[in-house]
């Protein structure tokens, strides 16, 4: 779509900005020191360039009655995959617990085997229309984890099917190596995780993986398994990422936080006594409320942690089993709703705070001088995205300052 090398949005009445510019991130009992003020944003060559209007720049867009708030940013997501689960979805309905489902041969191992029997083109194809539907959803930056292949070359494909999604989406994308999500076939949990560790100079050799992730549960790892992964990690520089908390109580968040993962997901079944911990933290608490609303898992406490001050987070999950939602203004209705957390609470956490576990919170995630103009304008105000549920709001989206999506009722807003 139109490239303009400088760009204005004109008299908006919410303009979201940080307390302070050059913050990481922003722990989450500070979430109302956020302002939503009228104003202007523009941008050029890809950077917000101020926050009064500019004549002169090339594209102009009225921002009369519309927010302009921060890209939003999904750090967990288990893109690329193969196909859906919907017939798990309705054993779910009627009662099947997910473990149940995963020892009868479903749950991931069924996506594995979807994955393995799709071409990279399929695979590829699937995954592409998924960005664009995040897109104008107002995702501009997101995270793909593997996780599906469930065996060395299942990997190793998954994570350069990663790289490839990269050159097809408008948006950058992170790539997390969850090589630890279900014991394959013909391995025990110790085994697999010996056979992770020879891989890893194979996995990293692209240079893509940022992160290592886990998932602790009965039917997958242990915390031993966790604290491994962890020093496979700090071995080889790279961020951990796990999956804990979220079926069962697996006490997991102390050797997540002592290993030095960098966000532990989930957290349904946390207990309350771990609360203070990642209020200490460095630690992001990554919550997934599609999962939890889908599943009728437990909900995690996230008034407790928001009120204690941990980096909390929201992200979509998005994956063929617990949560095929990709939609972030979805999940910040159901963060306000049922986690009883405010709009700018849950805007911090998929915007900022979501940045910050992708160690992208110094470029994108905020709205302020120099960052890339990664900008989502949303027609009506912030207070009513999670109000209007299941209603996408957003109008416009830019990435580095280029008009990457532009909805079809709002056009009459720009001029050129
Ligand atoms: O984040 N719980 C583990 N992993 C995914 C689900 C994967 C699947 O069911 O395919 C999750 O919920
Ligand atoms: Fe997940």
């Amino acid at each position: 779509m139109a490239a303009a090398a400088s760009l204005s949005i004109n008299d908006a009445d919410q303009v979201l900005r940080p307390p302070t510019d050059g913050l990481e991130y922003l722990r989450q009992d500070q979430a109302a020191e956020l302002t939503a003020e009228p104003g202007s944003v523009h941008a050029h060559n890809g950077r917000i360039g101020g926050f009064e209007r500019a004549e002169d720049a090339g594209l102009q867009i009225d921002g009369r009655g519309c927010a302009v708030i921060p890209g939003l940013v999904d750090c967990h997501t288990h893109l690329p995959f193969a196909g859906w689960r919907e017939r798990e979805y309705a054993l779910k309905i009627s009662g099947a617990s997910y473990e149940s489902i995963a020892r009868g041969g479903g749950g991931i191992r069924s996506s594995a085997h979807a994955l393995v029997n799709a071409t990279d083109a399929e695979v590829l194809g699937q995954a592409s229309a998924l960005t664009n539907e995040m897109l104008a959803h107002g995702t501009t930056l997101f995270e793909c984890k593997s996780g599906y292949g469930l065996s060395r070359e299942g990997e190793l494909r998954a994570i350069s099917l990663a790289a490839k999604l990269a050159q097809h989406a408008e948006q950058p994308l992170r790539s997390t190596a969850l090589l630890a999500h279900a014991v394959p076939e013909g391995y025990d949990a110790d085994g697999w995780m010996d056979a992770v560790e020879a891989m890893l100079p194979d996995v990293l050799a692209g240079g893509e993986v940022s992160a290592l992730d886990i998932y602790v549960e009965s039917v997958a790892f242990s915390n031993e398994h966790l604290k491994r992964m962890g020093a496979l990690a700090a071995k080889h520089r790279l961020d951990l990422r796990a999956h804990v908390e979220q079926f069962n109580t697996n006490r997991s968040v102390p050797v997540a936080v002592e290993a030095g993962a960098r966000s532990v997901d989930h957290l349904a079944c946390l207990p309350a006594e771990h609360v203070a911990l990642l209020a200490s933290a460095q630690t992001a608490a990554v919550l997934l409320p599609g999962a939890e609303f889908l599943g009728a898992e437990r909900v995690a406490p996230a008034r407790e942690l928001a009120d204690a001050g941990a980096i909390c987070v929201v992200a979509t999950d998005l994956n063929p089993g617990t949560s095929p939602v990709l939609s972030l203004p979805l999940i910040i209705g159901l963060a306000v709703r049922r986690y009883r957390w405010s709009v700018l609470e849950a805007l911090l956490a998929c915007t900022l705070n979501a940045a910050w576990v992708l160690r992208r919170s110094r470029d994108t995630g905020s709205l302020e001088l120099g960052k890339r103009a990664d900008l989502v304008v949303l027609d009506e105000p912030i207070e009513r995205i999670p109000y209007r549920f299941g209603h996408n709001p957003v109008a416009f989206v830019f990435i580095a300052g280029r008009l990457v999506h532009a909805r079809m009722d709002c056009r009459w807003r720009l001029t050129t």
